[in-house]
């Protein structure tokens, strides 16, 4: 009697305990990280985590609803099956080309009365949690309705996202309070406590993207991108959907060197990947976002053969392994409206076969760009005949579009136009093609199992500076801790004309999306620079018109500079603050700093060096001593084109003092000094 008093007692008092200590438990290696399920008194199955012993997601729903049958309710917990994992994996390129996947892992199996098994399967790293659903029913096909997944924070804190969009990444991120945060896309990057952290998800295929919407006090819903019928996805009887993901960190930087994306999505199905390599590259690019360009084939189109050999020396001479030509082919007229373009002819001006022949003879990849303006279906049906005439022409990099609607009110970030890009990196693997994806589905870690997707846009990029407000120091101080924590980013830095005078002065120009004459890039020359460094991308762009770079000191660094990096580390930063990251490329390294409107002080170890050797430190930094003038936009900074550039030595045990302007930043390339 006594014993079921107490029983009593400890059931009433265990819900408010949220759950972190009923029977399927799952910790992390290092016991820091605590994922609770449990069914609730209706059977719908629940989760709960706690870090460090603090709740930080309290009681939260799991599961999802179909039309068909019952995926969310009537559950009981029927078994738990547990493993473990430490091994080391190589991939062909990334921040790291070696990663460590440590995690626990606990797959807890809940049937319901309607036949259905739920496996909800977790796996436990140091640096955060991933949980999928794994479902088997006995019908043959289900129709997705909703997801119940909601991440119930147990205390209030600061958010950094973008709002929630199933169209489009390229919007401001805002920071704000939790409890103020109606709706945001992932990454959803959170500080509660001292706790640093970010919702994401893993290995997106064959299903709509989540979106976040706040359904009670600190408490956000999963809302799926939904077909044009409205329900979220048509799905087999037994599926598994994506991981939803939870990474935690003592520090913001820690959020950055997490490989917990990676490590939740399968091996390389790619076997030969010697293909598959990282580059620099120039294109036909910017001068069509300032206007003195434009892509369709008239007096001021930039894809001519004359300027495209211009481009292939220019490359050849800067130690740059590509060229981009936007506009080469057919079909811009018609751009955004009901576009058709065509993706195997150029335009009467552009030699596609003696572009590709002097390209080859000068050891420069001709890069091919396919914008679609969302036109799908037609891409589609074009996929097959333009990549195997890439592949004969020798092109193995391809930028793809999606700058307009799709067809029949497909949502970009649906199921449908997930199955698309991935039918893209499909059957660009099939011809040695790398994809870099402009207006894109949001990076999931996919790159470990398809590599030949190096990188996507999927924010708002450089081009947003040619013809808007364009984006603060500030911002650029806040996505590494947000959408790159998804991936790498074709964010395309690097402009050195800081102030478009060359543009302003060309006779040609028409503002495109103008008037513009207010635009300019909001930071320093030497924190362009670094965001070669900052902002991770394999395929990495130097945007600005090469008539920019012909002669211009600074333009040393991207020459020497390697995207083909071996290791990373960000080493120091607060969320829209400052930031630090260094690189290393075979023997050398490459550290990239910058900050917000505040000019900043950083004393950063340089304890990543190779001991024992002394390196030399070539800097590339601010000129602290630049005169204030008055900026396009009426404001008055200081001179934004002003740096300096000076070489030191230095060994592992020197402390690096980095000086940077408002806006600024600082790019410093270390070489040994002797061989290792
Ligand atoms: C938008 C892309 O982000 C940009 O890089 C490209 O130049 C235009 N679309 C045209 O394709
Ligand atoms: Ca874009």
């Amino acid at each position: 009697m006594k014993r079921l008093l107490i029983l009593a007692l400890l059931a009433a008092v265990l819900p408010a305990m949220s759950s972190c200590s009923s029977d399927a438990v799952l910790k992390s290696p290092d016991g820091r990280i605590r994922f609770t399920v449990s069914a609730d008194a209706e059977g719908k199955p629940q989760y709960s985590v706690c870090v460090g012993g603090d709740v930080l997601i309290s009681a939260s729903p799991l599961g999802l609803e179909a039309s068909e049958t019952s995926l969310g309710d009537g559950f009981s917990i029927v078994g738990i099956e547990r493993n473990s994992k430490n091994e080391v994996w190589t991939q062909p390129w990334g921040e790291n080309k070696t990663m460590r996947d440590r995690h626990d892992e606990m797959a807890v199996a809940l049937e319901n009365k309607s036949g259905v098994r739920l496996t909800v399967r977790v796996r436990a790293f140091d640096d955060g949690i991933g949980f999928r659903y794994e479902y088997e029913t006995q019908e043959d096909s289900l129709t997705v309705l909703a997801e119940n997944t909601a991440f119930r924070f147990a205390s209030d804190g600061i958010s950094w996202s973008i709002p929630a969009n199933f169209e489009t990444y390229e919007l401001d991120v805002r920071e704000q309070a939790l409890s103020a945060t109606e709706n945001a896309n992932t990454p959803f990057t959170f500080k509660v406590g001292d706790a640093y952290g970010s919702i994401h998800e893993a290995a997106l295929y064959d299903f709509p993207e989540m979106n976040l919407y706040q359904s009670d006090s600190l408490g956000f819903r999963c809302e799926l991108a939904p077909r044009q019928d409205g329900c979220k996805a048509r799905v087999p009887g037994c599926f598994k959907t994506p991981w939803r993901t939870i990474q935690t960190a003592p520090d913001a930087v820690g959020l950055i060197n997490s490989s917990l994306i990676l490590n939740l999505n399968e091996p390389s199905v790619i076997d030969d990947t010697s293909w598959i390599k990282p580059q620099k590259y120039v294109g036909v690019w910017w001068g069509m976002h300032l206007g003195t360009h434009g892509w369709i084939c008239d007096e001021r189109h930039g894809a001519t053969t004359q300027n495209a050999l211009r481009h292939i020396d220019f490359a050849a001479e800067n130690n740059i392994g590509g060229v981009l030509f936007e506009g080469w082919n057919q079909g811009w007229e018609s751009w955004g409206g009901r576009q058709h373009f065509n993706y195997t002819e150029p335009y009467p001006d552009f030699d596609l076969k003696l572009v590709a022949e002097y390209a080859a003879e000068k050891g420069v990849e001709l890069w091919m760009h396919n914008e679609t303006g969302g036109s799908i279906f037609e891409y589609e049906a074009a996929l097959d005949e333009a990549f195997a005439m890439y592949e004969d022409l020798g092109v193995n990099y391809l930028k793809t579009g999606y700058a307009g609607g799709m067809p029949e009110n497909i949502r970009h970030h649906s199921q449908r136009a997930v199955r698309h890009y991935q039918t893209v990196v499909e059957k660009a693997a099939g011809h040695r093609i790398m994809i870099d994806a402009h207006e894109p589905i949001k990076e999931t870690g996919i790159r470990r199992t398809w590599p030949n997707m190096m990188t996507r846009e999927g924010a708002k990029g450089m081009e947003w500076n040619a013809w808007s407000k364009g984006n603060s120091s500030e911002y650029l101080c806040t996505i590494p801790f947000v959408r790159l924590l998804s991936g790498p980013m074709d964010y395309t830095p690097g402009v050195f004309d800081i102030y478009y005078r060359r543009a302003a002065a060309s006779p040609q120009r028409q503002e495109w999306n103008g008037p513009n004459s207010e635009c300019y890039i909001k930071t320093t020359i030497a924190r362009q620079i670094a965001n070669w460094v900052l902002l991770y991308s394999p395929l990495q762009m130097a945007c600005d018109l090469i008539e920019n770079y012909e002669g211009h000191p600074a333009f040393q660094f991207f020459r020497d500079f390697d995207p083909d990096c071996d290791w990373s580390k960000a080493v120091a930063g607060e969320i829209g603050d400052y930031i630090v990251i260094v690189r290393r490329a075979g023997n050398r390294f490459f550290l990239g700093a910058g900050t917000d409107a505040e000019p900043r002080n950083l004393e950063v170890p340089l304890d990543f060096l190779e001991p024992g050797v002394t390196y030399e430190a070539v800097i590339y930094g601010d000129d602290l001593s630049a005169p204030y003038i008055l900026q396009p936009d009426g404001t008055t900074a200081p001179d934004k084109t002003a740096y300096v550039i000076r070489t030191i030595e230095v060994a592992s045990r020197d402390i690096l003092d980095v000086a940077m302007a408002q806006d600024g930043g600082q790019a410093v390339i270390f070489t040994p000094k002797e061989p290792l």
